[in-house]
Order: C-alpha cells, then structure tokens, then sequence
C-alpha cells in the first residue's frame, strides 16, 4: 500500500510485477534490446515493456528518447501525454519534458523564473537507433554490444521491416527456435523445408567476439530466390550468426548463383513469457521486393509460433540434463551452455 520512507534512494531496479528470476532480470537489463521500429515513433509518444518495465519512448528534433512510462510528480502514464512544443507533455498536470528526460515547464506555477528542482525528470535510459530498430537498455553501462548485421548494415541495400508480432513464449524459447535447423522440413512443409529423411550434416558452432556462428549446406524444396535460376530445389548454405542474448541473423547463399538473402531477427523480452519480435531482411539485388518477402516471412513466422508458443517448460532449460539433445542441436546446446556460463544466467542470485 505505502513505500516505505527510509529507502528511496535503494528502491530496487527490479519491477514489482517482475516475472523473471532477479538473477537473469539483472543480467539481461546489461544488455541492449529492441523495443520499437524507428517508423513506429513519429509525432505521438508510444509505449512499450522491456523485461517488465514500462517504457515510453518519443521523438523530439533531438532524435527518439526511451524513458520509464512514470512521471516523476505523480507516476502517472507518460505514454498517455503527448508532443506539443519538441516536448512530452505529462498528460495530468501539464509537466513538459524535453528528449534528454530534463522538465521545460511546469504549467501550473504562474511566475517567471521558476527554479526547476533537479529531481523533476524523467528516468532515460540509453537509446540507439540502427537499422531503423530502435534499442533500449536499462542499465547505465551495457555489457554487450548492439549486433552488426552485414548486408543489413550496408546503405546501399533497401532494408525491409516486417510486421511485429508478439509470441507468448520466451525470448529465448523463439531464439533457439530461430536457429535450430532440423524442425525444417517439418514445420515448414509449405515454405522452404526440404526432405523429411535428409539428414541434418554434421556442423560445427563457432564462437565469436559477439556469440556464436555456424554454416550448414542445405537442399531446400521448391524455389524462393529471385537470381533467375531455375529448378523445383536449391542447394544453399546458411550462415547463422547469433548476437547474445536474442539476436541472429541468417545469410542464406544459393550455392548456384551469387544471390544472397540477410534475415535477421531480433527479439523483446517483454515478459519471461512474452516476446515481441522485430525481423528486418535485405538481398544482394539491393531492392528486395518487398510483398513476396512480407508474405513469405509471415507465413514462415506463423508455421513456427504455435510449436514455440506450446513449449514445456517456459522456460527455457540451461541445465543440459533437462532435455534430451540430438547431434542437429549442437547450437541449441552451445546457446544453452554459453547463456548459462558467460553471463549466469539461469542460476540463482548469490546473497
Ligand atoms: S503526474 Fe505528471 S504532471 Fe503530474
Ligand atoms: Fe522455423
């Protein structure tokens, strides 16, 4: 009912309605995570949540500005305001502040000169916008960086954004998924998937500056790549390159032509069991169109959300005994293993 008076200054980071252990909230607050497309944020504030907190995040002519969805007079709902004068605008009291969190105004006190107590702003965070994604962080130093996406990285390329969905599943759940290989021609019959007794090669998991990388040859059932060459299959090579903790990108290479498609997906978690997913994509053709690839990802999308969705147990388990692994699951294993180990998570808080 009342927060106590004597612990303001140590009021826990940690959000009351917290679902994850807070042991991994701490650890994946150190990391940047997407919370919105760029195109998303235009003349209106917009709110989001990023492991349980509350965010707005608005555009000023400073750039976008992401902030806990308080205000600092009387917790009211930021997201609720409005731009008026390159301002948010509290929407219960007419408080502005300006895209660095700082208040310009204070309507109801009628005098000139008014002292503005430091204290009156607002709670930002660290905002950067790439990719026309815009990423988010909670804590004041990251601990990892945002991912480089080649192809997607290059200006001269057209970047396509696809539709945000959200998945009720963790973040982790829908990346392990995302970079599992042998659910293909099982799942995605109606896409790409190829033959269901072709076995998946050996590969190898590689582990890089930023995560983890692997290579596998594939032959693909039917025909999605527009470079012009014919045939009812193709042979490609996928490059996965994991950016921890929710981030992947694939290159997808038809090994008979030059033609390469960048897909990377990058991942919100909302909630321990809530995950909002951005997925943008570009080609060598530097144009990619833009309708076959939207309907294309959506169905892809859709094939895989129902199997992730239905998942036991939620969360996903770091313990390697937990689940029985096969030889295709070398990455599944090696995330599990390197969230576990690199970063703690999954294990309970020390003291
Ligand atoms: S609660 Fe925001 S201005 Fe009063
Ligand atoms: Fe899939």
């Amino acid at each position: 009912m009342f927060q106590t008076t004597n612990n303001s200054k140590f009021v826990s980071e940690v959000p009351r309605k917290n679902t994850f252990s807070e042991n991994d909230w701490h650890v994946l607050a150190g990391f940047w995570h997407p919370v919105a497309f760029s195109h998303e944020i235009e003349d209106k504030p917009v709110s989001a949540k990023l492991l349980d907190v509350e965010l707005v995040i608005y555009r000023t002519s400073k750039g976008v500005s992401v902030a806990k969805d308080i205000c600092p007079h009387r917790g009211t709902k930021l997201s609720a305001g409005w731009i008026s004068d390159d301002n948010l605008v509290c929407p219960m009291h007419g408080i502005c502040f300006d895209g660095a969190g700082g208040c310009t105004k204070i309507p109801s006190i009628n005098r000139q000169n008014v002292r503005i107590p430091p204290r009156l702003r607002l709670q930002s965070l660290k905002v950067e916008e790439r990719y026309g994604i815009i990423f988010t962080c909670l804590k004041e130093d990251p601990i990892w960086p945002i991912p480089v996406w080649p192809g997607i990285k290059d200006k001269k390329n057209k970047v396509l954004h696809f539709p945000t969905d959200t998945w009720y599943a963790a973040a982790s759940r829908h990346v392990e998924n995302f970079n599992d290989v042998a659910h293909f021609p099982w799942v995605h019959k109606e896409t790409f998937g190829g033959y269901e007794n072709d076995p998946v090669p050996d590969y190898e998991v590689n582990h890089t500056d930023y995560g983890l990388s692997f290579d596998l040859p594939y032959l693909e059932e039917g025909n999605r790549f527009p470079d012009g060459v014919e045939g009812h299959e193709r042979n490609v090579i996928y490059t996965y390159q994991l950016t921890f903790p929710f981030s992947t990108i694939i290159m997808i290479s038809p090994i008979d032509s030059d033609y390469v498609q960048y897909f990377a997906d990058t991942v919100c978690p909302v909630s321990a069991y809530e995950t909002k997913i951005f997925q943008v994509a570009t080609d060598t053709t530097g144009n990619p169109d833009i309708e076959v690839l939207t309907k294309e990802t959506l169905m892809i999308n859709d094939e895989d959300k129902g199997f992730v969705e239905s998942q036991h147990p939620e969360d996903l388990p770091l313990d390697l005994m937990e689940e029985i692994h096969i030889p295709a699951d070398r990455m599944s294993v090696e995330f599990r293993r390197s969230l576990a180990k690199r970063f703690g998570l999954g294990t309970p808080l020390v003291n």
